[in-house]
């Protein structure tokens, strides 16, 4: 056989064999609950919608009717779970549902060099010493900064939207991500980013340039191409691990600059210390830096677009009636009592959670899921928090409307409520058990203060010219939102962006 017949023969096996793979499920997957098509996940970049409508349309009646499918995402087959008593199971059996994060699942990424080995992603011993350092830091920190980086985004509005700007409609999603960089720098990390006081931070656009390298969609899709010598690719790993290297250089030498590495608890000195007594490594230790960072930001950036994106949305009703609560509030301590606020966040978080699709469990050995869903050793199952916060069965027959009242209307039966729906796996948008988010607390201080400072300067509404919609995959949040924001502090009250008009 000539040779080039046997290449050519040898190509089409491969490229079938490769094809089959993506079109059909691995053959020991379990039969009794369904497949999604393997094309769904490329409907939103085809059709231009949205996670939402992708899900309402194509997998919602499956995964109500199964609580568990199977999906193709991140080049591999996964099970997808959403029944909260299936997710009970999942967060309880740590050891058969192990953590498997990215630097396991696609070890071979950009995603998995930039994110590494962390507290998030590890799983047994390992994580139990990341846990241990950070544990502390992260429910007990200085929150003071977060009251001022409020009034320093309020600035940043101000400056767009002042009588002589042209400015009409404000993009306030890249001010969020400045709002919140510099939150979790200061309370974190030891330092300050910088971004909200300083119009171009070097840091903060190298960032901007690997994020978008790193959320490549077909990267994305097709991590296994980070394997190929792509120049492009490789000059990102390179830019990764720079940046990487100057974080983690930026955060030793600020705490020791200060003379705050012994003195302070921040999440950023006790990982130091914890290198220094050789309990972690220099990779174990700037990887916990990197994912600080980035936990620490891009999720608050989600919600705190989120909660933009309703109040705007409800405008004349729950934005009047929060400002109603949080003017009169003169001390930030007294937010955590504000019930109002609270029930409009924590509906927020229930309606829209932050990080709607998680996959990042292999099992360990051949387990069932409920009674009758066997799933074999090695397989990855995520959940999807969006179902779970819906589910008719435990939210009852308004599951798919925004009511904040159905929190209740005291901070002790919202607070029992709260607690309960993360106990049955309803509320999994902190996730519950073991591996629930060492965030939650300064998360929730950070929407409230922000939201009071916010509220208290301006009244804001949906630009007409902002397209509704929301992340493709995902991360979950309205995409490029504009808001109109009226200043509640003018006498007159205007309509300040239309001043060019
Ligand atoms: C709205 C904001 C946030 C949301 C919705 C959120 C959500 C979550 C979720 C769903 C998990 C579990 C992930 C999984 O199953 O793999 C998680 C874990 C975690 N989150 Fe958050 N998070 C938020 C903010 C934060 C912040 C500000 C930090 C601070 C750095 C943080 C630190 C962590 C850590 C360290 C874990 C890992 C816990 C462990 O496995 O032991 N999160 N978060």
């Amino acid at each position: 056989m000539p040779l080039v017949l046997l290449i050519l023969i040898l190509s089409v096996f491969t490229f079938s064999v490769f094809l089959l793979k993506i079109v059909f499920p691995p053959w020991n997957f379990p039969r009794n609950i369904p497949t999604i098509p393997f094309y769904t996940v490329f409907l939103p970049s085809i059709l231009k919608i949205d996670q939402i409508e992708l899900y309402e349309t194509y997998i919602k009646e499956s995964l109500e009717k199964h609580g568990a499918v199977k999906i193709f995402f991140g080049s591999r087959w996964n099970i997808l779970v959403s029944r909260p008593e299936y997710l009970t199971q999942i967060f309880r059996d740590e050891n058969t549902f192990a953590k498997s994060g990215n630097q396991k699942k696609i070890p071979h990424s950009v995603l998995a060099a930039y994110t590494g080995d962390n507290v998030i992603s590890a799983h047994g011993e390992v994580w139990r010493t990341y846990r241990t350092i950070m544990t502390t830091p992260l429910q007990q920190f200085d929150d003071t900064p977060f009251q001022k980086n409020a009034k320093l985004f309020c600035k940043l509005i101000e400056k767009q939207v002042s009588p002589h700007s042209s400015v009409v409609d404000v993009s306030v999603s890249p001010l969020i991500q400045k709002l919140t960089l510099d939150n979790i720098s200061q309370v974190l990390l030891g330092f300050d980013f910088g971004t909200l006081t300083q119009d171009s931070v070097p840091l903060h656009q190298k960032l901007t340039e690997i994020k978008r390298q790193i959320f490549h969609p077909l990267f994305l899709t097709f991590p296994f191409l980070d394997r190929l010598p792509i120049p492009e690719r490789q000059k990102s790993f390179r830019e990764v691990e720079n940046f990487r290297n100057i974080l983690v250089n930026k955060v030793q030498e600020e705490l020791i600059k200060n003379y705050q590495f012994e003195q302070t608890k921040f999440a950023s000195s006790e990982l130091i210390k914890a290198f220094n007594n050789n309990i972690i490594n220099y990779k174990q230790l700037s990887d916990n830096i990197v994912i600080l960072l980035v936990a620490g930001h891009e999720n608050p950036q989600l919600l705190l677009t989120t909660l933009l994106y309703l109040l705007a949305k409800y405008s004349g009703t729950w934005q009047n009636d929060i400002y109603e609560e949080v003017v009169k509030i003169t001390n930030y301590d007294d937010l955590s009592n504000a019930v109002t606020l609270n029930a409009f966040i924590f509906e927020a978080i229930r309606f829209y959670p932050p990080l709607n699709t998680i996959i990042n469990r292999c099992t360990t050995k051949t387990c069932r899921l409920g009674n009758d869903i066997t799933i074999p050793k090695n397989v990855y199952v995520g959940y999807n928090n969006y179902y779970a916060t819906h589910d008719k069965r435990f939210w009852g027959s308004t599951a798919d409307e925004f009511d904040p009242r159905r929190w209740g209307t005291d901070m002790d039966t919202m607070m029992k409520q709260w607690r309960r729906h993360k106990t049955d796996s309803s509320m999994t948008s902190f996730h519950g058990g073991k591996r629930a988010c060492l965030g939650e607390k300064m998360a929730l201080v950070e929407m409230r203060v922000t939201l009071w400072e916010l509220l208290k300067r301006y009244k804001f509404t949906l630009s007409p010219n902002w397209k509704e919609q929301f992340t493709p995959a995902g991360p979950l949040c309205p995409v490029n939102l504009q808001l109109n924001f009226q200043d509640r502090t003018r006498d007159e009250f205007e309509i300040i962006p239309n001043s060019s008009a």
